[in-house]
């Protein structure tokens, strides 16, 4: 089978499937014991760094779950080290970047971005990852959208309140857009290395985008995203995720991108409407159904796949990603009951 005719693929295209596709994010972690196993070995970063490691964590939730995709096993933010920003994930406290940008002259300081030789180990892994799946499921590449990508270089590491990276785009707008155009630009080359190494579709996660308001959307990040999603080649299909703000859904369509990917924090079929039936949508279970019962799981599930209405162009997942504290066996019971109640 063609990489073409799977059904995540198909779906994306809003093409008829057997069954609605299904994946999650953060389908491989912590939440299973093959990848903290994995971590006894192995840091973070040096896990991401390790091509056939790397491949490994990958394909790990496959084998395991029974999900329509794979999504390549590494980090939005591994782009921004080669800006010499000094990238570290300290223990239990997420990403840190020790030199934030706060304004032209840190700007200054910024090394090029050279994709291929800062991360050729990540086109490597989607090498790896495309031999072993053989054209059986295809493989998800993904990177950070600048807006998001941007909140971890000005504030230095995860935020509430983005008062840093507003302050910067409010105050000295010319050196937000010019750090914004560094990070599109190289965010377009890293996604087509991916697809050129052989992901069959791309995910842009624009995660913290939600802490803005539509105008402020329009005007310091909307452009960015656009220009990183049509400078993609080869052409895939592109899903774009946001979290926190369903006003923000009509823009983020505007920006791009076949699918769309909705939060919880809006029913589906009202997201759906919101970003029209002319592009697909991806979602939208509260990742904390997962902590409960298979019997709720059940009922929130089919919520979900009757709020989509069995149309073509609905991939399921969470709204956001799976929870550290979620048992394998709900995620692997929410697989199956979306491929059997989804079954036309
Ligand atoms: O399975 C997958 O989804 C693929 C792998 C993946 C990771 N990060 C691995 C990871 C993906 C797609 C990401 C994207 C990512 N990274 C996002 C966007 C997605 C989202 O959740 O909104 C963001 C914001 C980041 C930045 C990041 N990386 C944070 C905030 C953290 C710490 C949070 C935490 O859970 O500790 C990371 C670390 C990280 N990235 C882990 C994993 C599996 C945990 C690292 C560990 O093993 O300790």
């Amino acid at each position: 089978m063609s990489a073409s005719d799977l059904p995540l693929v198909r779906a994306a295209r809003r093409q008829p499937t057997p069954y609605t596709p299904v994946w999650l994010m953060r389908q491989a972690g912590r939440y299973m014991a093959e990848y903290r196993e994995m971590r006894r070995r192995y840091s973070f970063l040096e896990l991401c760094k390790n091509p056939p490691a790397a491949a490994e964590v990958t394909l790990q939730p496959v084998d395991r779950l029974g999900v329509d995709g794979a999504i390549l096993f590494a980090d939005i933010l591994l782009i921004v080290e080669p800006l010499g920003v000094g990238l570290e994930f300290a223990k239990g406290e997420g990403p840190v970047i020790a030199k934030p940008v706060r304004g032209e002259a840190d700007l200054g300081r910024l090394a090029p971005i050279d994709v291929d030789s800062a991360l050729g180990f990540v086109f490597e892994t989607v090498r790896i990852v495309t031999r072993a799946l053989d054209g059986r499921l295809p493989l998800i590449g993904f990177a950070g959208a600048p807006f998001t990508v941007a909140s971890y270089v000005v504030e230095g590491g995860p935020s509430r309140d983005f008062v840093h990276t507003k302050r910067l785009m409010y105050q000295q707008p010319e050196a937000w857009h010019r750090l914004m155009g560094v990070l599109a630009s190289a965010t377009g080359r890293y996604l087509s290395g991916q697809i050129r190494a052989g992901a069959s579709l791309v995910q842009l996660f624009d995660s913290w985008v939600g802490a803005l308001s539509p105008a402020d959307y329009r005007a310091f990040v909307l452009p960015h995203t656009r220009a990183v999603i049509e400078s993609l080649s080869p052409r895939v299909p592109v899903i774009h995720f946001g979290t926190g703000n369903p006003a923000l859904l009509p823009h983020m369509r505007e920006a791009g991108g076949d699918v769309i990917g909705l939060d919880w924090r809006v029913d589906l079929d009202v997201g759906w409407q919101a970003v029209g039936a002319d592009v697909g949508v991806q979602g939208n279970l509260d990742p904390s159904v997962l902590l409960t019962s298979p019997a709720y799981i059940r009922q929130r599930a089919k919520d979900v796949l009757e709020r989509a209405g069995g149309r073509p162009g609905h991939i399921f997942n969470l709204g956001h990603g799976v929870f550290q504290q979620t048992p394998v066996e709900h995620v692997k019971a929410l697989v199956d009951m979306v491929h059997e109640m989804s079954a036309r």
